[in-house]
């Protein structure tokens, strides 16, 4: 029996092998072991019984002895290999991308960094103050209805300029900014904004602005003008053009909308440029002094007889739509992994 038992032990080199070897000899209704002990120990002699027994115990511990050897794998080498197939490609885990807005953003700010810009955050719950007071529009001016507010409720026991909002506009960390350190000043707000606007494929009521200011000596439009172009050219291309016209913002004069040359059809004309070969994406313009002034509640070294600075403020979404060719806003905002994926 041990030599029956050491022959067929020695195939168990597959899960089947050692599957069937078990069946075999442990099977409960045709295996070696139950047909031995039918045989021998329930007709044995009542003297002999114990003697039987003591080899019945033996065996069968000798066999699943091999069992477990087999199966734990300290046995043949092809069950081992059979067992863990190192060449076997692993369970990989998703890697997470970056969000195309983050990614936007991220670039945009990397052109003023490689200018010497630093980069500044302030918080997305504002107070009137620094949203709309400190940037010169005073309490009841008509520009405030340009912002759609949404407001905090239940503010209505404070004074004005201490009730809670969400920011409009990454313009109040330009006072934030100055208000911390005297000039110069160069840096860059990249950050998120809400306005009461109902979505839709161009609108949402969270969106991403990049804010940019720079405060000097001597600080001129030709250095505002300078600056925006060079960017323009940094990120879409060294052959976009830019072009200002005058607007207007309560917290600088003069103020001006900026385009650049299309850089998809190079301005002759395409459906992202809406056939016009311009695309509008900037505001901006010279600190107005009555800012200067609030600052200087603060940091009496923004004085605007001294010191003179300009700013400037973009619209992320867009841009990234523009780049990636998502025709909805919403889908950046969504969460959707099929969406998201697509960056990966
Ligand atoms: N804050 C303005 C807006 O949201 C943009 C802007 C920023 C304009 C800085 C001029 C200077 O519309």
């Amino acid at each position: 029996l041990s030599q029956e038992l050491d022959a067929s032990a020695q195939s168990l080199t597959s899960a089947e092998a050692v599957e069937s070897f078990r069946l075999h000899w442990l099977g409960r209704k045709q295996g070696r072991l139950k047909a031995i002990s039918e045989a021998w120990l329930k007709s044995a002699p009542v003297e002999a019984k114990k003697q039987i027994g003591q080899r019945f115990n033996q065996l069968k511990a000798e066999i699943e002895q091999r069992l477990e050897s087999a199966s734990t794998g300290t046995g043949s080498g092809a069950l081992d290999a059979e067992a863990i197939d190192i060449t076997l490609p692993g369970t990989r885990r998703a890697l997470g991308a970056e969000h195309p807005l983050i990614k936007t953003m991220h670039e945009m700010v990397a052109v003023f960094q490689r200018m010497g810009y630093s980069v500044g955050v302030g918080p997305e719950v504002e107070t009137d103050y620094y949203n709309f007071e400190s940037l010169n529009f005073p309490p009841g001016h008509p520009a405030r209805d340009t912002q759609d507010t949404l407001v905090v409720a239940n503010q209505e026991r404070k004074p004005l300029r201490d009730r809670l909002l969400m920011r409009t506009h990454t313009s109040p960390v330009q006072i934030r900014t100055m208000e911390q350190q005297p000039p110069p000043v160069r840096i860059v707000i990249p950050g998120k904004v809400h306005r009461n606007d109902a979505a839709d494929a161009t609108h949402s009521p969270i969106f991403h602005q990049i804010e940019g200011l720079c405060v000097d000596t001597n600080i001129t439009f030709s250095d505002l003008k300078g600056t925006l172009d060079h960017a323009m050219k940094e990120f879409f291309g060294s052959n976009v053009k830019t072009r200002f016209f005058p607007s207007f913002f309560p917290f600088t004069e003069p103020s001006a909308d900026v385009q650049i040359s299309c850089p998809f059809c190079g301005g002759k004309g395409c459906r992202k440029c809406k056939h016009s070969g311009w695309i509008e994406l900037l505001g901006c313009g010279m600190v107005n002094p009555a800012v200067f002034g609030f600052v200087q509640q603060k940091q009496p070294a923004y004085d605007p007889k001294k010191i003179s600075g300009f700013a400037f403020g973009m619209g992320v979404d867009r841009i990234a739509m523009m780049k990636y060719g998502v025709s909805d806003i919403g889908q950046f905002y969504s969460g959707d992994t099929r969406f998201l994926e697509q960056f990966a």
